[in-house]
């Protein structure tokens, strides 16, 4: 694992950005592995003034996204789908049909599933792999579990999680209870993962995916196990590291 130090905030948000342009610089029809999530909000802030820059030319990238809150459209405004629009989709040069997200609206988890997989296999694995983290560990919405699961597959939101997510929601009730999330193998499987981390608050659990054993039961300490994998986290993230 590679541990790149920012200071803060705003300068992870620059770093990552720098990180992911040079992927499509140097391979303009990239596949671009994208989270949602407080974390690369900056990033795809940067990323979208680069674009208007003229810097960045999105039009060959394919895009796939990790997850998606079931019983969700892409009209509802706490959906990963609106979210990848508003923050970033609708402000480049990206061609929409090349954007993927899990379907919220299939109530068929199955069906869903079985879709995406199909899907993830066309484009082929990502060339980078953006990912934020859980304060349970969780990548995508892997949970901790007993065993890791490969492929995309429904889960159940664990307490912490949707206390976490609760923030996006009118009220607690509102947050979905399952989401649709791509398996930790194929997010294994990407050829570059860039993992993004900031603030105290993520201090504990940083330490315990890098330093601590691998297990399932903290899903992003199986990144250690990437032979590509390049954390982005601010002081404040790395603060509890030995
Ligand atoms: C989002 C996702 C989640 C988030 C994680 C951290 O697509 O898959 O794993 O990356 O919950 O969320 P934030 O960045 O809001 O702390």
């Amino acid at each position: 694992m590679h541990i790149c130090k920012a200071k803060n905030y705003q300068e992870l948000s620059r770093k990552a950005a720098n990180f992911i342009a040079a992927q499509v610089i140097l391979k303009p029809a990239s596949v671009l592995g994208l989270a949602t999530g407080s974390s690369p909000i900056g990033t795809y802030e940067h990323l979208v003034k680069m674009y208007e820059n003229g810097d960045l030319d999105f039009s060959q990238v394919t895009t796939v996204n990790l997850d998606e809150y079931k019983g969700l459209s892409g009209s509802d405004r706490q959906s990963y789908r609106y979210f990848m629009n508003t923050h970033l989709f609708h402000k480049i040069n990206i061609n929409y049909s090349n954007t993927y997200v899990p379907d919220g609206t299939e109530q068929d988890a199955e069906k869903a599933c079985s879709a995406y997989n199909e899907q993830l296999h066309k484009v082929g694995p990502a060339d980078i792999q953006i990912l934020g983290l859980g304060h349970d560990g969780h990548i995508g919405f892997n949970e901790p579990s007993d065993h890791f699961e490969d492929e995309t597959h429904c889960v159940d939101l664990t307490e912490t999680t949707i206390q976490a997510n609760k923030r996006f929601f009118e009220s607690e009730a509102d947050v979905p209870r399952q989401a649709y999330t791509m398996g930790i193998g194929t997010i294994m499987r990407c050829k570059k993962i860039l993992l993004v981390v900031s603030g105290s608050d993520k201090a504990q659990i940083l330490k315990k995916v890098v330093q601590g054993p691998v297990t399932s039961q903290v899903p992003g300490s199986i990144l250690q196990f990437h032979p590509d994998c390049t954390i982005i986290a601010d002081e404040a993230a790395l603060s509890e590291m030995d």
